[in-house]
């Protein structure tokens, strides 16, 4: 039997004192090294479950315990998970233009010295070669194509070996050849290294890739399988 990487249990989140329900009674649990994607409409709560399970975002009730740790008890230290844990790619990806390719996969290792080892320096350069950057290590993504961009962003959240990887729209922003090269690249990462890979996506293409969809509606879970 695998284990449960992930457990929720009946988590809620409301905006607006209470007028709007964007988390609305959570469960839901997630087998180590499954592949698991998130559908359901605009506003229907995806990005706001999956901040939740990288400890981006607080819920008002409810539980979310992630590889024994239990992200709202806050006496555990959630920068710890985060850096440890969780691999994070954006739904917009968050580079930063100006910073080369290399300087924005090291941002997680930037400690309060802000500078980072050689050892560290080699392993974001595998990292950019796996994702098939290693030419355009010292390029700045102001200067790159969307699918590159996203590569990018990919290569940064692999940087700290993470068990967990979520991913908001990972190809939100790219045509549907770009689109199918980077998930296959996260297909393959996720099945190397049996890493969790969990995916919000609004394309169907995308979400059949998964092991099991999940759909999202009005905060709650309409359907799983
Ligand atoms: N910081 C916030 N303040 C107020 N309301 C918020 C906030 N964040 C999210 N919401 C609301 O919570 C609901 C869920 O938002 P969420 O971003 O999780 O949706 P989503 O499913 O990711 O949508 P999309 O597919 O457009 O990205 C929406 O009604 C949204 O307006
Ligand atoms: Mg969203």
């Amino acid at each position: 039997m695998t284990k449960n990487i992930m457990e929720i249990t009946d988590l809620k989140k409301f905006y607006d004192n209470g007028a709007t329900k964007a988390l609305n009674g959570i469960n839901l649990s997630i087998k180590e090294g499954e592949f698991v994607s998130i559908i359901g409409s605009s506003g229907s709560g995806k990005s706001t479950l999956l901040n939740m399970m990288g400890a981006l975002d607080v819920p008002d009730s409810g539980k979310i315990v992630v590889d024994g740790i239990n992200l709202t008890d806050t006496k555990d230290d959630l920068s710890k998970f985060r850096a440890e844990k969780i691999g994070f790619i954006f739904q917009l990806h968050n580079l930063i233009p100006n910073l080369s390719a290399i300087e924005n996969v090291e941002i997680p290792l930037l400690g309060t010295s802000n500078t980072v080892s050689k050892e560290d320096d080699e392993r974001a350069i595998s990292i950019l070669e796996k994702v098939g950057l290693g030419d355009r290590i010292n390029q700045n993504p102001a200067k790159m194509s969307g699918g590159q961009r996203q590569r990018v962003a990919i290569a940064r959240a692999l940087i700290n070996n993470p068990k967990i990887i979520l991913a908001d729209e990972p190809t939100g922003a790219l045509d549907t050849k770009t689109s199918a090269v980077i998930m296959d690249l996260l297909k393959e990462l996720h099945k190397q290294n049996n890493t969790t890979l969990i995916v919000v996506t609004h394309d169907p293409t995308v979400a059949q890739l998964a092991d099991r969809i999940i759909t999202v509606q009005d905060g709650q879970i309409l359907e799983d399988n």
